[in-house]
């Protein structure tokens, strides 16, 4: 029987740090599931690499280029040492047709990517700069939990606050007096939903009654 170390010494790819896994457009034959460490997905904007999401063990990517032949939508960097099994293009679409489960589960990852994105685009759109600080880190506690932290830099990268960060430390002092959220160092920690989300709608009440 195969075990979980036969898989890794045979399917698995090690990473260090800041390295590239593939870029955006690059012709992509294979898909990546994480096994440790985490992954950034990123795309070149006017204002340079955004990151659309940072991706966790369990998690995969690089699935479109191979259901679609495409180049790749955009690029995956290692965000820590990491290491990733990695399938290519016969063993996904053996995989695909052997097991439903599998199908099943790119299915619901893209609607959610895709939900996610809806959501994200409405954020970075409004110029409610504490809004956009409350809806990061609702979506970061959705898809992580409670008692995640999420890094000061990654906070910044996800609200599209590169330009106003002094704004965001602002936000982010404000919250933490409220106990909304605790600061340990360089990483920001959301210790309950119940919280923020009564804080989300104590700042849409201070709207509604032209306090901000
Ligand atoms: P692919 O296009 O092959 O290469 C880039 C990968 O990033 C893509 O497949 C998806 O797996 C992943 N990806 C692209 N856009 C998003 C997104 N908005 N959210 C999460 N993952 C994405």
């Amino acid at each position: 029987m195969t075990n979980e170390n036969d898989i890794i010494s045979q399917y698995g790819r090690k990473y260090a740090s800041g390295e590239h896994i593939f870029k955006e457009g690059d012709h992509g034959e294979e898909m990546f599931i994480i096994h440790a460490g985490s992954v950034r997905i990123t795309k070149s904007t006017d204002e340079g690499e955004k990151t659309l999401v940072t991706l966790g063990a369990g998690d995969f990517f690089g699935e479109m280029a191979v259901i679609d032949k495409g180049p790749r939508s955009a690029s995956a960097v290692a965000n820590e040492e990491t290491v990733c099994i990695v399938l290519n293009e016969e063993l996904f679409e053996q995989q695909m047709q052997r097991n439903a489960k599998i199908v099943k589960k790119i299915l619901k990852n893209m609607s959610a990517r895709l939900r996610a994105m809806n959501e994200q685009l409405q954020n970075l759109t409004t110029k409610d700069f504490n809004m956009r600080v409350v809806n990061t880190l609702l979506l970061h506690v959705h898809k992580n939990g409670e008692n995640t932290t999420l890094t000061h830099k990654a906070l910044v990268q996800q609200a599209g606050m590169e330009d106003n960060v002094s704004k965001l430390d602002e936000i982010i002092a404000a919250m933490a007096k409220a106990k909304v959220v605790s600061i340990a160092g360089d990483t920001v920690c959301v210790t309950s939903s119940g919280n923020i989300e009564k804080y989300k709608q104590y700042l849409e009440m201070k709207k509604a009654f032209g306090e901000s």
